[in-house]
């Protein structure tokens, strides 16, 4: 199978061929930085643009970086210094970049549905433009799914990478999930992988809607837990997240002790789960309130340097794929 899609906005419609075509093309890129000279010419003469409308520390680094290391040219927007505070509309700031011969568009915006409206717009205008959704609102943000999951592919066997190894393991989801679109993300590919994935949160964070997001595909094995052992007892792998203070605007927790208390993860806890049992969170952390740092500390235990590491490769095989398009 070749690849065929100009835009990567979601990983909702992804299908396993797809996620391994992404995988394979991590793996060899992976290679590749592990050697002295980390880059190759594959984007030479190509302009990549990071526009971040949201804040960001890694997504934005390690794409600038991932495009780097395939020798693009880079441009990096951040709203906060950018005409968008003299009142520039969203569409004009792509098509100011679109006039700078940008080849490939990475956008993050705290709204949902932004990079599709800008990818919408660039084959309307009928150019080649590739747009990445770089995480939107509380829609998808497809390139940490994919490097959780290349992560998760890794530790189960790291000379391939590959869907199929994700068959039957059993993977938590603890956290935040209402406002993640990590969460979400995550949901779309480790189900159509075979994983079966268990959501864990208070109620106010866990919405019952949450059932129906597989309902349409019954192999796809999505279960819900209003409390923190049932989706870890026996787990392979437990992903937690992230509060999202900045976006809840109602009080859905008593306190962050006692959401600490119910759901933090911490090594007691991890008694729960296999004995090899692997901790991720996609960062930023609230220590000592979604993890504990001891627990996030050890190297034994956690991935999460790892899924940062991982994230070059990943954004890596995703430029090159949609950069080498053969339409
Ligand atoms: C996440 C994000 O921004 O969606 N972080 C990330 O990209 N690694 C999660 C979060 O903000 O909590």
């Amino acid at each position: 199978m070749t690849w065929t899609r100009r835009h990567i906005l979601g990983l909702a419609d992804f299908t396993t061929a797809e996620y391994d075509i992404v995988l394979q093309t991590a793996a060899s890129f992976s290679d590749v930085l592990l050697r002295p000279m980390k880059k190759v010419p594959a984007l030479q003469g190509r302009v990549v643009t990071n526009l971040f409308f949201e804040s960001s520390t890694r997504t934005r680094s390690s794409f600038e970086l991932a495009a780097k290391r395939l020798s693009a040219d880079v441009m990096n927007f951040a709203a906060a210094t950018s005409s968008i505070t003299k009142g520039e509309t969203i569409l004009d700031t792509a098509k100011t970049y679109l006039a700078m011969d940008t080849d490939l568009m990475v956008v993050r915006h705290q709204h949902s549905g932004v990079p599709q409206v800008i990818a919408a717009e660039m084959d309307r205008l009928g150019v080649q433009v590739g747009v990445l959704n770089a995480g939107d609102g509380q829609h998808e943000h497809p390139s940490q799914g994919l490097l959780d999951l290349f992560t998760i592919c890794e530790v189960l066997d790291a000379s391939k990478p590959r869907s199929e190894l994700l068959a039957g393991k059993k993977i938590a989801i603890v956290g935040d999930i209402l406002h993640s679109r990590v969460a979400r993300s995550n949901i779309w590919s480790l189900t159509a992988c075979g994983a079966e994935v268990h959501l864990a949160a208070p109620p106010t964070l866990l919405p019952r809607e949450f059932a129906d997001f597989c309902e349409a595909d019954p192999n796809r094995k999505l279960f819900m837990h209003w409390q923190l052992e049932p989706a870890i007892a026996a787990a392979d792998f437990v992903m937690t997240l992230r509060l999202q203070k900045e976006r809840m605007s109602q009080h859905l927790l008593p306190s962050l002790r006692e959401y600490h208390q119910a759901f933090g993860i911490n090594r007691d806890r991890l008694q729960l789960c296999k004995p090899d049992v692997k901790v991720m969170h996609p960062g930023p952390t609230n220590r000592g309130v979604e993890i504990t740092s001891d627990v996030m500390d050890d190297p034994a235990m956690s991935l999460v340097s790892k899924q940062v590491h991982n994230g070059i490769a990943i954004r890596m095989a995703l430029l090159y794929l949609m950069g080498n398009l053969k339409n």
